[in-house]
């Protein structure tokens, strides 16, 4: 346990602001899809449980956009409206547990999940024409070499205002802020990367006209908003595929970024060199890989811009979350699996019963339970994502 002299002067449990948002500490929960929807018992129960437990923000799963806006994707009349009022229930329960709660909004341009979110069920599309199609599940029903097509103009002028109608609809349920999802080989990240962009109209060419889609997006989700909602634009550091984004790319783009308005960056992993390693360790990096292995990429941006920055990637305990803050690498820390694995992580911190936590292994076998396609799983909590059956 850290002496009583580190808890003193711990600057994790510090409050911060992003974009006028008082948070109540440095902690926040990043993204995670753990197919609970976002509207019913188990989901509330599983965010709640993560509230209470002291995390000052939490980012729910990704959402496609297009959920948010349009009946179309759930064959069914005034479905989205349905879905928007029906996450009210869950930001009014998770303020309640004192925390804020923000959407994760992505456009599943080349993801036909139905992973729980049920999207783009027509043709995968991408920047360019394309077949490195990323993710494509046995749940997508599509055949698995579907390649992409290109996005005419239009259809990428009518995403980007979608993006602002979406978030539009979050402010309407009730979520205090926006994260656009603009890592890990995503939409946007690939409207940025030279690798994945080859147009020459005003989306593609040179870096400034590639950061256009992502600029506009964040333009769109203000000014859709009347600045309402603080934007948190998760970039990654640089990309791992071949022609890819470089780490001095993404620090430029952020600095238009913060131009534009975003109010805080959440640095995580870029474009994966080989898409099937996608979701077994790029995204969630395994036990073999050190501590906070994100936290120096979140530093270089840190070193440049002015809106706070949050660190991701194996920041499991509170000594590693501290030097991170305290050494001013980032603002703030994203917690992910170690929340799965012990929903009480801060509380322990917060009391000194750091003995107490129960560790992430970074074993993913979290990761795995789900594309299994069975209920989300983990090896040292049983009660992930049974939340509601002790509520
Ligand atoms: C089960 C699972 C689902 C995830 N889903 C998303 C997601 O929807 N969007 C996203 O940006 N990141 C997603 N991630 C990545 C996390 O946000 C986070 O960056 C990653 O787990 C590394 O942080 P950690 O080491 O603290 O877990 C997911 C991770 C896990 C384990
Ligand atoms: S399954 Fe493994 S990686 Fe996932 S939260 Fe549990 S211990 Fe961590």
């Amino acid at each position: 346990m850290p002496d009583a002299e580190w808890r003193r002067t711990v600057r994790l449990l510090e409050p911060v602001t992003i974009g006028g948002m008082r948070l109540k500490n440095r902690v926040v929960m990043p993204a995670m899809f753990v197919n609970l929807g976002l509207r019913g018992r188990r989901a509330r129960a599983f965010y709640v449980e993560r509230a209470r437990g002291g995390v000052a923000a939490i980012v729910t799963q990704g959402i496609s956009v297009d959920l948010l806006i349009s009946d179309e994707p759930w064959r069914q009349a005034d479905a989205a409206a349905a879905f928007v009022k029906g996450m009210r229930s869950l930001t009014d329960a998770v303020h309640a547990a004192g925390a804020r709660i923000g959407p994760q909004l992505f456009h599943a341009n080349r993801f036909p999940s139905g992973m729980g979110l049920e999207d783009a069920r027509g043709e995968p599309v991408a920047p360019s024409a394309s077949d490195d199609i990323y993710y494509r599940g046995a749940h997508s029903g599509l055949p698995p070499k579907t390649p992409c097509r290109a996005l005419t103009a239009a259809e990428i002028e009518t995403i980007i205002l979608r993006f602002g109608q979406a978030a539009r609809a979050a402010l309407e349920a009730g979520f205090d802020f926006i994260e656009i999802n603009a890592s890990n080989g995503q939409l946007c990240s690939q409207f940025f990367s030279p690798a994945d962009n080859r147009r020459t109209d005003k989306f593609g060419g040179d870096i400034a006209r590639r950061m256009t889609f992502g600029l506009e997006c964040v333009m769109a989700m203000r000014i859709a908003t009347s600045g309402d909602l603080p934007v948190i634009f998760r970039i990654g550091a640089y990309d791992e595929k071949t022609g890819g984004a470089t780490l001095a790319d993404n620090v430029a783009f952020a600095l238009e970024l913060e131009k534009a308005g975003v109010a805080a960056l959440n640095i995580g992993v870029g474009a994966p060199a080989d898409p099937r390693r996608y979701w077994i360790d790029h995204v969630a990096p395994t036990s073999d890989r050190p501590l906070g292995l994100l936290a120096d990429f979140a530093a270089a941006f840190k070193r440049k811009v002015n809106v706070p920055v949050i660190a991701v990637g194996r920041i499991n305990t509170p000594q590693v979350a501290e030097e991170i803050v305290s050494n001013d690498k980032a603002d703030l820390v994203a917690i992910g699996r170690q929340l799965l694995a012990d929903p009480l992580w801060v509380e322990k911190v917060a009391e000194g019963r750091d003995d107490k936590i129960v560790a992430c292994l970074s074993c993913n076998t979290c990761m795995d339970s789900l594309a299994a396609g069975g209920d989300i799983a983990c090896a040292v909590n049983p009660s992930l994502g049974k939340e509601a059956e002790r509520a």
